[in-house]
Parts: structure tokens; sequence; C-alpha cells
């Protein structure tokens, strides 16, 4: 399943807006990054995108079932309606149905609302979200391992709850389970939490647990028969969805290794990072985070695509709002190949206010959000993509204080002050992140003029 594009009426701030997603012909990734300042409409965009897909969701789990509508006051004022369409292609053969037509038949949908009081001119069309939810159900009818596609949107509020010590009761996890509060409420730690601890009793009832195992490997050295023969045991005895949700955390964040459930002195959950085993709880938030999110798009695609041999090949739509949020730059810079290599089938629509998100990625398509005009950032990457970024985000974004500080130490250098300028620009390290691209452009400049004034 691919979005191809989608279209807002009176949605929010914007009054009429069709954006395409990629991929598209000119930009292959899977991977659509809208950046803007505060109030540009960037969230608005996804919710909208999320309200849509919820109907496909709600089709899915039941024939008639009934997604969000759009609420009174995301209508744009003074307006009477509000539209949201969407317009998807499957991209899986499905030759048996055969009225639809040949690979990758197209679906639309859309949704409308009108204003308390007023005369309603438009009205939702629904049949796009039945038939593509019939399809899926009529897969999941002849195989009930047939794949389901993930729909899941991070808005901000996603919170990172503390992992819970006491697990109330015991669940079952099925597969369409995979969209529980896919689309309102985001990273749920408990839920993750409860999941990964019934799928690792099972996967320890026919298996070592991983402690256990850690004290066998103490008994014998790396060549011993014993050991070789029980290691492939251990391999083989691993539960293919708690693996799949180990290798993208590890993916994501390099160092981290062996996210299990532990049991003393309380139940928690532990996670070895560069050889330490710490309690989740002690990471820092960055951390969670980042750990939460990639845990639970993996869990959710675990739980989706039962057949597959990995099921991070699974397919389906992510929405994920401030994308860098609590991240580290340096994370900040890979994430996006992170999801393109872990996730590899499944399509991103992401918005951020960190220019390094898109920096390093040619082939991801990044549209400028700026009152409500949306523009293609077609030839940013490269040398200027960040200063002609932080151009268009700066003003909101960046406080007028250290605004004023990074004028003041170029024009420091520029007069050739260089005492100040090596003043201002310690005192702008401490506060901007260290790949900060205005600040590694004037620590360049002041070492030219050093350098020059040296010679002098
Ligand atoms: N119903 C509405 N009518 C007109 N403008 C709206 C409406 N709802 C929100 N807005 C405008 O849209 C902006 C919010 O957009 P949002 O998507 O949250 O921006 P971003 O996520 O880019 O910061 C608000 O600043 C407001 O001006
Ligand atoms: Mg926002």
């Amino acid at each position: 399943m691919e979005i191809k594009k989608f279209q807002l009426t009176n949605t929010g701030r914007f009054s009429e807006i069709e954006v395409l997603l990629a991929p598209t012909p000119s930009k292959q990734s899977n991977i659509t990054v809208f950046v803007g300042n505060n109030g540009a409409g960037k969230t608005s965009l996804l919710k909208s995108l999320a309200t849509s897909l919820s109907w496909l969701v709600a089709r899915l789990r039941t024939e008639k079932g009934n997604g969000n509508t759009i609420p009174e006051d995301v209508i744009r004022n003074g307006a009477n309606y509000a539209t949201i369409e969407i317009e998807l292609i499957d991209k899986k053969d499905r030759a048996v149905n055969s009225d639809v037509g040949s690979a990758n038949p197209v679906f639309h949908w859309s949704i409308a609302k009108t204003r308390k009081g007023r005369k309603s001119v438009k009205t939702s069309v629904l049949t796009g979200a039945s038939e593509l939810a019939g399809f899926y159900r009529g897969g999941l009818s002849q195989d009930d391992k047939t794949s389901v596609p993930l729909i899941a949107f991070y808005p901000v509020e996603r919170v990172v709850l503390d992992i819970p010590l006491k697990i109330k009761d015991r669940h079952s996890f099925l597969q369409l389970d995979g969209y529980d509060n896919s689309l309102n409420q985001g990273v749920d730690f408990r839920r993750f939490f409860e999941w990964f601890r019934e799928r690792e009793d099972a996967e320890n009832e026919t298996g070592i647990s991983a402690d256990m195992f850690k004290q066998i490997a103490r008994l014998f050295d790396d060549q011993d028969e014993i050991w070789t023969k029980l290691s492939a045991l251990k391999a083989s005895s691993r539960d293919r969805q708690l693996t799949a949700v180990r290798t993208a955390i590890s993916h994501f964040m390099p160092g981290f290794s062996s996210l299990r459930v532990r049991r003393k002195p309380r139940l928690h959950m532990s996670i070895d990072k560069n050889g330490e085993t710490l309690n989740v709880a002690q990471l820092s938030q960055g951390e969670k985070s980042l750990m939460a999110l990639v845990g639970d798009i993996a869990r959710r695609l675990a739980m989706m695509n039962p057949a597959l041999e990995n099921p991070l090949h699974g397919d389906g739509v992510v929405l994920i709002d401030e994308v860098d949020l609590h991240l580290h730059p340096k994370w900040q810079r890979t994430l996006i190949s992170s999801f393109t290599a872990t996730f590899p089938n499944c399509q991103f629509v992401l918005t951020t206010h960190s220019p390094l998100v898109i920096s390093d990625n040619k082939d991801v398509l990044c549209y400028l959000l700026d009152d409500g005009e949306l523009t293609v950032a077609e030839d940013l990457y490269g040398a200027d993509a960040n200063s002609v970024l932080l151009s268009v985000m700066d003003t909101d974004i960046r406080n007028a204080e250290i605004n004023k500080k990074l004028h003041d130490l170029l024009d420091a250098i520029q007069d050739a002050e260089l005492e100040l300028a090596s003043t201002l620009l310690s005192e702008l390290t401490k506060e901007l992140p260290e790949s900060h691209i205005e600040l590694t452009k004037a620590r360049l400049l002041l070492r030219k003029q050093e350098l020059r004034h040296a010679k002098n």
C-alpha cells in the first residue's frame, strides 16, 4: 500500500492544498519530509492523513467500521465545510480479484465535515476505503497469516510512559491488535512491555532465557562443540517477532543489544549498552523515546506480518510529527537512512524542525511549508541545504538572543576583533548543538582570520 497524494479543502489553515508523497518519479525514496515554521501547518497535514487513514483501519477491522471524523475546529475559520481526499495504490498483485483489473489498482476516498447549522454541500465517499479493506479481509479469510499493512501515526504528544512494574492481566495479542491505538496515541510503552513479556515467556518456554544463557556461556570456551550446538539451538528457538524488534532497535541505536524482560529484583526491562546491562528506565529521554518509537513500529510490523521471514520488511504507512523530538543531533542525522534501511517497505511521512534530519539525504522528498504555501525543496541538497532551511525556519525557531549573538560573532570576525569573536564563539558553542551549521561556518571563518592575522 502506498499513498500517492492527498488533498485538503478548508482544513486547518489551508483553503486548498494538494500534496504528492514520495516515491515520485524524481524522488525515489519512501520518505516525505515537511519542514517549516511553527504554525506553518505541518501537524495539520499529518493529522488529516491520520484521520483519513483511520477509515481504512476501521474497515479492516470490521466491514462497516467508522473512522474518525474531522473535528469541527479543524474546519477553516470562515468556511462552511472541510474535506480530506486521499489516493492510494495497492502494490500487491491481486490478480484473484479480477474486478479491479490488473496490478496496482488505485483507491480513492474522501471524508467531509459540514459546520453545525450549515447546509451540507459535500458528503463523504468511502467506497475506496471499503474496497481496499475488503481485499485485506478477503486475504485474511483465505489465510490467517496474510500480511496486513501497518498504519501508524506518532503525534507530538507521544509520551514515553514509565515502564509499569506490575502487569495486571495477560493479553492475547492477535494480528489485528497491531492497529490498537495506532492512530491516536502513538507510542505506548506499557503495551510494548506487555507484548514483549508475553512473547518472551513463550520464547523461554521452548528455549533458554538470555540471562541463563550468559551464565552457561561462562562454562564453555568458544570452540567447544557442545557450546556451538547450544548456540545454534538457542538461535533457532528465538521468537521471530522479538528478534525483529531487537534488530530494529540495534539498527537505530548502535551499541544497544539484547532487549529483554527481567524478573529480579523486580519486573523490569533491561538492555545492554556497550556491554553494560541497564534498566531501560535508566536510559536518557532521547534514548527512551527513540527506543519506544522504533520498538513500537517494529512490534506492530511483527504482529501484522506473521508469515514474513523478516517482519521488518512488511509494508505500511508511518506518520511521525516532529521526528527529531528529544534526539541528539548525531541521531537526527542518521534517522532517515535508518528508517530506509530498517523498514524498507514502509512509506514515511515526517515533519521536522531540524535541518539535520534531511541534510544527508538526496532521494527524500522535502517540502518547505511557509505560511500555508508548499514548495518542493528541489535543489537544497548539498552544500547549502542547511543554511537555506535555516533561513526558512529561522525567525520563529531560533531564539532572538542566539540570533543576535550569531550576528555579533560574524561581525566580530569580519572586523577582525578576534578576542571578542572567540568569546562569543565559546558562548554559542555551549548553547547550540555541536554540528550547528552556522557555528561550524563561523569557526572556519575565525580560523582563517586568525591565520591571516598571524601572518601579518
Ligand atoms: N480552523 C482553522 N482555521 C484557520 N486557521 C487555522 C485553523 N486551525 C488551525 N489554524 C492555523 O494553523 C496553524 C496550526 O498549524 P499546525 O499544523 O499546528 O502547524 P505546525 O505543526 O506547522 O506548527 C495555527 O497557527 C493556526 O493559525
Ligand atoms: Mg506541529
